[in-house]
């Protein structure tokens, strides 16, 4: 028999156990429960601390979201926040959409399976099957995963194995994000991103949106085997190209045997008003990759989708069929059924139609706000509910006299504007806002695509009536509101 250590004997609230005792752990109650202070203080301790730091800055540490349901967000004080963030389009749905909250529901009271990796899954059988319906041309085969980093990790080897390159070598852009996992990592054009981990080496860079840039680089490498390119660039700030952009690449790819993944992790899935942006340019690239809205707001979904012979090339046979197979979570069940009733309803509420219309009417109106504050807003540009609001550098929204003394700082206001105007968006207007990575003058709107006219009203109106105040009002009420 087998020695057991000496245990207490049991009693009523402590019965005799084998394992270690329970750690001072907080239940699903607790957490619902805690206080704004305590999640701060729990955020801080064990999350981010400097993460906290900014999310002071902004007032979005004092918001305890206690229901999210359509557009809005409701607090602890039974404040309604209009969500025109969006989790950077990972929310086309809204929150909550009774569809998918019932399809879970139904999925847990039947006790389906999750993990697909023993037995077939007819959840993510269905799911790629769906993906492949919605794709263009021949993007048949579909690799799941929980994440767009996940995702695109899955498209860079799928291409990098189907160039048929020894050596092959992957152009991404300028101001390029992929996403932060080690291998995307080296494709994400961000140095505090980058900073100082030991990155891939078979990689080179092109400004985005440069035809003759890419035709140099891949006329004078042949190891060039794939090119990398979101379709709408989101952390460069809402940035598209042309379709003779885009016609070229595929020309330019095509000639030269390269392949050319287009990553739609942020712009896809129906944001730009296609399913697929690229689709506004009568092209299809050889790999994409979906997330964020294919979970519909529930679940963490990330999906790679290949054309078959792409797919065939890099994993075709018993042999290499392995190499970059599902992992333990690609096709769990409950969020595959999630995606799968996401894109239903994503056809049968006619939500890219929405987005296309819904977004014009958003351009229309912000255009009208720019024409009102030209020395504010330098730009607004998108396209479908995927629009960035461009400010002015600060130094040239204030008033002249002001402007030389403020100019030689710019580079390191860069953002502040954008900051304020999210802060007090969110503070007096109910309006939460996203800001963006590299061009930090541009706001990020990423609403669900849900979103109709009276939200886009409720947004513009608030923005206008901040803008009202002048910018100078504005930087002060802002550090007012870091003092109270
Ligand atoms: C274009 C693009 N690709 C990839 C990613 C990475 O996705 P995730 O954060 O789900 O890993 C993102 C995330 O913002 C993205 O915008």
């Amino acid at each position: 028999m087998l020695d057991r250590p000496t245990v207490a004997a049991p009693t009523l609230d402590q019965p005799f156990r084998h394992g270690p005792a329970k750690p001072n752990l907080l239940s699903v109650e607790d957490a619902k429960a805690l206080d704004v202070q305590t999640m701060a203080d729990l955020f801080k301790d064990h999350i981010n601390p400097g993460q906290f730091h900014f999310m002071k800055l902004l007032g979005f540490h004092k918001v305890k979201i206690e229901r999210a349901e359509g557009m809005y967000y409701t607090d602890q004080n039974g404040r309604k926040i209009l969500d025109f963030f969006g989790g950077f389009g990972s929310l086309a749905h809204g929150h909550n959409h009774p569809r998918i909250l019932a399809a879970r529901e139904r999925f847990q009271d039947e006790k389906r399976h999750e993990i697909a990796i023993a037995f077939l899954s007819q959840y993510a059988s269905a799911l790629a099957k769906n993906l492949a319906a919605c794709s263009p041309g021949e993007l048949d085969m579909v690799f799941l995963g929980s994440t767009g980093s996940e995702a695109m990790e899955a498209a860079i080897k799928v291409a990098e194995r189907a160039s048929g390159r020894k050596n092959c070598k992957i152009v991404h852009a300028e101001n390029s994000f992929h996403g932060k996992s080690k291998g995307v990592l080296s494709l994400t054009d961000s140095p505090l991103y980058q900073g100082e981990f030991q990155l891939v080496g078979n990689r080179v860079k092109v400004p985005f949106g440069d035809l003759p840039a890419l035709k140099r680089a891949i006329e004078n490498d042949s190891d060039i085997g794939v090119v990398v390119l979101e379709t709408v660039q989101g952390g460069g700030g809402i940035v598209g190209a042309p379709t003779e952009y885009w016609q070229g690449v595929r020309a330019l790819c095509d000639k030269h045997n390269v392949l050319w993944v287009a990553d739609e992790v942020q712009c896809g899935y129906g944001r730009t008003g296609k399913f697929y942006a690229f689709e506004h340019h009568g092209v299809v690239p050889d790999v994409t990759a979906l997330a964020k809205s294919l979970g519909a707001g529930k679940a963490a979904v990330g999906a790679m989708i290949a054309k078959r012979d792409v797919y065939m090339k890099a994993y075709g046979t018993p042999k290499t069929a392995m190499i970059h197979a599902q992992a333990t979570f690609g096709g769990i069940g409950e969020a595959c059924v999630t995606a799968i009733e996401g894109l239903n309803v994503l056809y049968d509420e006619d939500l890219i139609g929405n987005s296309a219309e819904t977004g014009a009417y958003l351009l229309d109106r912000l255009k009208a706000i720019q024409a009102k504050y030209p020395q504010i807003i330098k730009d607004v540009r998108g396209q479908g509910l995927m629009v960035g609001l461009e400010f002015h550098d600060f130094s040239r929204t204030l008033p002249l006299a002001l402007r030389p003394m403020v100019a030689i700082l710019d580079d390191k206001l860069k953002g502040s504007l954008s900051g304020f105007i999210g802060a007090l968006l969110l503070r007096d207007y109910d309006v939460l806002v996203a800001f963006t990575e590299y061009n930090r003058n541009v706001i990020r709107l990423e609403p669900p695509l849900i979103c109709e006219e009276e939200h886009v009203d409720q947004f513009c109106d608030a923005l206008d009536g901040l803008l009202s105040r002048g910018i100078v009002s504005i930087a002060k009420d802002f550090v007012k509101s870091q003092m109270g």
